[in-house]
């Protein structure tokens, strides 16, 4: 039987652009705590807190320099030990982000093995020596440029993501440990679960091949370092040492997961790990080399979206597998702009996109702001934060030879700086986030979008997500129940059925800004219990659904 925590509502925080409480402009642990009524008020069981670890911040804390300690940007101990209680208090739990992959170049273990190549530390690393003068091989990191930082002389250090982010070596088992004990460390204070960044990454080929020898181009090397046989027994001696003996929520983040990955690391006897995010939706518009290979950007297609969306859930279904639903994440553009219409239907484009977030199959996260339709911003080139938008403006130009003007336009639609401007919550002055100006540009939107006005509107995206989530948390049948599509021909509507032995609720949602026909079973024809367009038509055999229409409809018998 899967775990009962699998029915939380996850609600992501990039703590630097939550709230700000002591007028720095970067959001901070104490802000967050003086919004947890406000998450309890939205039916929040789970907070996954980004990483909130001593850091450089050259990745905004996916670059960890103290695992033991807090980024005194975000705050001290004494406020998160607060934060654990007053969230507990509220019946809140908090998930961390492990960075376990790789530490910042300014962690001790680092420091000590640049130091001495005798130390210990030497081997908590991937140092290598250079190829004819070059790096050891034509591996490339994922935010541009050569995975090799070269050292000294001809020795250089594995990086798969910023040259300031060093992979670890978990071949050695003292490196595991290592993670295994901050894990520890963190669980006994009383956190309840972690997301693991990247954790399908933790096991490379022990001989560092060339990918695709002789071949020039845009290598990720992914079958070299992605979803290796490795990681499953490390996964599976984590789990005996640690994740078993403390009740909790585990997570797997990771590239290019496929389905047999997922099988593999969140099997329901497999006893690694709970769940696991894919990321094909998210790369719906990239080519296939990834999250800036533009050749596809605005020509994905609805039924696209619904294959995805369904062929994950079925899979899951069939093999066991449980899986986390979610459209943002702070890496990934706002989803009302990714995939609704961020301007004439805002409110309904929002609504839908949650509606199929909470109705399906899995655990649904939310991202701080989906909640109010937070849309992307269009960031001027010197505004960008992100590291890998920088990076990557360059990389586009000199390696793969685009015009500076198409990587400015390509950058801007997909750096991390979209879900990274401040949470609006109000009209006044910097949104109510800070009284000092913020440290990332704010959407200017802020004075329409907001959580405060939201609060006021029964019609409001929040206060939708509130009784949506609700009526979720009402069944269990809609976190464990079956799923079966229905309408999968259809080019513009996702509808499927939720179900148990007792009951059935059909859901059905208009992904396109226009109206639509469909025709239903007369079976189909139940009450809806929620729907996000106002004055809604009852369910009859053959409707026209408006622009982004969404409803959940119970229906009166078991089908
Ligand atoms: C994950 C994180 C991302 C980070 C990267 C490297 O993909 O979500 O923000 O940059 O890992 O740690
Ligand atoms: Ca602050």
């Amino acid at each position: 039987m899967r775990k009962k925590i699998m029915n939380s509502l996850v609600y992501q925080i990039w703590p630097r652009s939550f709230q700000d409480s002591n007028h720095d402009g970067i959001g901070d642990i104490n802000g967050i705590r003086s919004r947890l009524d406000y998450l309890a008020s939205l039916g929040v069981d789970m907070i996954w807190l980004s990483p909130v670890f001593t850091s450089p911040d050259v990745d905004f804390g996916y670059d960890i320099s103290d695992y033991r300690d807090i980024n005194p940007v975000l705050g001290t101990m004494e406020d998160f030990d607060l934060l654990i209680q007053e969230a507990k208090d509220r019946g809140i739990g908090i998930m961390m982000d492990l960075v376990a992959n790789h530490t910042s170049d300014q962690h001790e273990w680092f420091k000590k093995a640049m130091e001495d190549k005798k130390s210990p530390y030497r081997d908590y690393y991937l140092f290598r020596k250079g190829k004819n003068g070059k790096e050891p091989n034509n591996w490339l990191g994922l935010f541009g440029g050569s995975a090799w930082r070269k050292v000294e002389g001809d020795e250089y250090v594995l990086t798969l993501w910023a040259p300031q982010q060093i992979d670890l070596n978990w071949r050695n088992p003292k490196v595991r440990h290592e993670i295994y004990e901050i894990m520890h460390f963190w669980l006994k204070k009383g956190i309840k679960g972690f997301r693991m960044d990247v954790i399908n990454a933790i096991g490379k080929h022990p001989d560092f091949p060339d990918k695709n020898p002789g071949k020039k181009g845009y290598q990720f090397a992914d079958d070299l370092i992605v979803s290796r046989p490795e990681v499953d027994d490390y996964l599976k001696e984590m789990h005996e040492e640690v994740l078993s003996k403390y009740d909790g929520l585990y997570l797997g983040e990771g590239m290019l997961m496929t389905k047999e990955a997922a099988k593999r690391f969140c099997g329901e006897t497999t006893n690694e790990l709970d769940l696991m995010f894919q990321f094909e939706l998210a790369l719906i518009d990239c080519g296939p080399l990834g999250k800036f290979d533009f050749r596809k950007l605005y020509r994905w297609s609805i039924p696209e979206f619904k294959k995805i969306y369904i062929d994950w859930q079925l899979d899951a279904q069939k093999n066991h597998y449980w899986i986390a639903n979610y459209l943002s994440n702070h890496d990934q553009q706002r989803a009302v702009s990714h995939y609704g219409d961020d301007k004439k239907y805002h409110k309904e484009s929002a609504k839908a996109l949650i509606t199929s977030i909470l109705f399906a199959r899995g655990t649904p996260f939310l991202y701080q702001g989906e909640e109010i339709g937070m849309t992307d911003l269009a960031f001027e080139r010197e505004e960008w934060q992100d590291f890998e938008a920088k990076n990557i403006y360059g990389q586009l130009q000199s390696m793969m030879h685009v015009p500076a003007f198409l990587a400015e336009k390509i950058v801007k639609r997909k750096t991390r700086d979209n879900a990274r401007t401040p949470v609006q919550w109000s009209d006044n002055a910097y949104a109510g986030f800070s009284t000092v100006k913020p440290w990332i540009k704010l959407n200017p939107n802020y004075q329409k979008i907001n959580v405060e006005a939201q609060e006021k509107d029964p019609n409001s995206i929040l206060n939708f997500t509130r009784r949506a989530n609700l009526l979720r948390k009402s069944k269990d049948l809609f976190t464990f129940g079956i799923f079966e599509p229905i309408l999968q021909d259809h080019r513009e509507i996702l509808g499927f059925i939720r179900k148990d032995d007792n009951e059935a609720y059909l859901v059905l949602i208009n992904l396109t800004n226009k109206p639509s026909t469909l025709e239903l079973k007369e079976e189909w024809c139940g009450e809806t219990i929620l729907q996000n367009v106002y004055n809604p038509q009852p369910l009859v055999k053959k409707m026209v659904f408006m622009p982004f229409e969404a409803r959940v409809v119970k229906l009166s018998q078991r089908i």
